[in-house]
C-alpha cells in the first residue's frame, strides 16, 4: 500500500517568530499522526531553522526549488547538495510558479529533477495544466509532456525514488479546488502513463494532489484512489489547518474508500 504524504508549500512567507510557533506546533501535532508523513518546504533562509525545530521529529522538511548545477560559477543558485546539508528529504521541482514566473522549462525541470535525485534528495516533481489548456483539451498532452521529459531524460526508474504532485494552474492559490472527480482522473491519466513504462513502479508511485486545498476538502480528495496526500500553499501556513489535512490523510489510510 503506498504511503500518505500531506507537504506544506510555504512559498516566499515566514519568519523567524511565525515559524518558530508554526513548525513547533506541526512537531507537536504530528507526533502521534498514523499512517501518514508530513513535510514542509520552506524558504531556503529558513532551512537551518526547520532543522533546528524538528530534528529528531517525526517531520520532513525540504526546499522549494533547486539549481539544475553542481557548485560553481551560478549566482543565486542553491545546490541539491546543500539542501541535503540542512537536512532536507525532499525539494520540489516544476512548481507552476516556477514555470510560468521565472520560465522554467520541461528540460530544466528534468535537470533539476536529476541534481536533486543525485544528491540524495527526493524531488516533488510538480506538473498540471493552466486553465486554457484545460479548455481546449489540452490537460492529458501537457502534463504528458511534464512527464516526459523527465522519463526520456532520467530514466522511468527515476520516478521509483520520486512523488509526483499534479497542481492544476487554476486551482493555485485561486480556491478553485478540483473536484475530487477532475483530481482522480488526471491521476489516474498520470498512473496510466507512467504504467505503460513500468506498471510496478507506477502503482507503487505517490501522487500528490494541490491546488487549494484546506480541512474542509482534504478528506474527500485523500479519498480517491489514486490520490496520496497533497501538496498545501496557504493552508500550510496555518498550523491547525494544516494538521487538519495531515489527518485526513492519516484516516484515509485507516478507512480506505474505493471508487
Ligand atoms: P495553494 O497552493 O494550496 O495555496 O493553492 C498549492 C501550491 O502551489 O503548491
Amino acid at each position: 500500500m503506498r504511503s500518505k504524504l500531506v507537504a506544506g508549500n510555504w512559498k516566499s512567507n515566514g519568519d523567524l517568530a511565525a515559524n518558530e510557533a508554526l513548525l513547533g506546533h506541526i512537531r507537536a501535532a504530528a507526533a502521534d499522526l498514523q499512517g501518514a508523513t508530513c513535510a514542509v518546504c520552506v524558504p531556503y533562509p529558513y532551512l537551518f531553522q526547520a532543522r533546528q525545530v524538528l530534528a529528531d521529529s517525526t517531520v520532513a522538511w525540504g526546499g522549494q526549488d533547486v539549481s539544475q548545477f553542481g557548485a560553481g560559477a551560478y549566482t543565486g543558485a542553491v545546490t541539491a547538495v546543500m539542501l541535503r546539508e540542512f537536512g532536507c528529504r525532499y525539494v520540489l521541482v516544476g512548481h507552476s510558479e516556477r514555470r510560468s514566473i521565472y520560465g522554467e522549462t520541461n528540460d530544466v525541470v528534468a535537470a533539476k529533477f536529476g541534481a536533486a535525485l543525485q544528491a540524495g534528495l527526493t524531488p516533488i516533481l510538480c506538473v498540471g495544466e493552466t486553465l486554457q489548456e484545460r479548455e481546449t483539451g489540452a490537460m492529458e498532452q501537457v502534463i504528458a509532456a511534464q512527464l516526459d521529459a523527465v522519463i526520456e531524460t532520467k530514466g522511468v526508474a527515476a520516478l521509483g525514488s520520486a512523488v509526483v504532485a499534479y497542481e492544476p494552474v487554476w486551482a493555485i492559490g485561486t480556491g478553485k479546488t478540483a473536484t475530487p472527480q477532475q483530481a482522480q482522473a488526471a491521476h489516474a491519466f498520470i498512473r496510466a502513463r507512467i504504467a505503460t513504462h513500468d506498471a510496478a513502479l507506477a502503482s507503487n508511485l505517490v501522487i500528490l494532489y494541490g491546488g487549494s486545498v484546506k480541512a474542509a476538502n482534504a478528506g474527500e480528495l485523500f479519498a480517491m484512489s489514486d490520490i496520496d496526500g497533497g501538496l498545501i500553499g496557504g493552508a500550510a501556513l496555518l498550523a491547525e489547518e494544516f494538521m487538519a489535512i495531515c489527518r485526513a490523510a492519516e484516516r484515509k489510510q485507516q478507512a480506505p474508500v474505493q471508487v
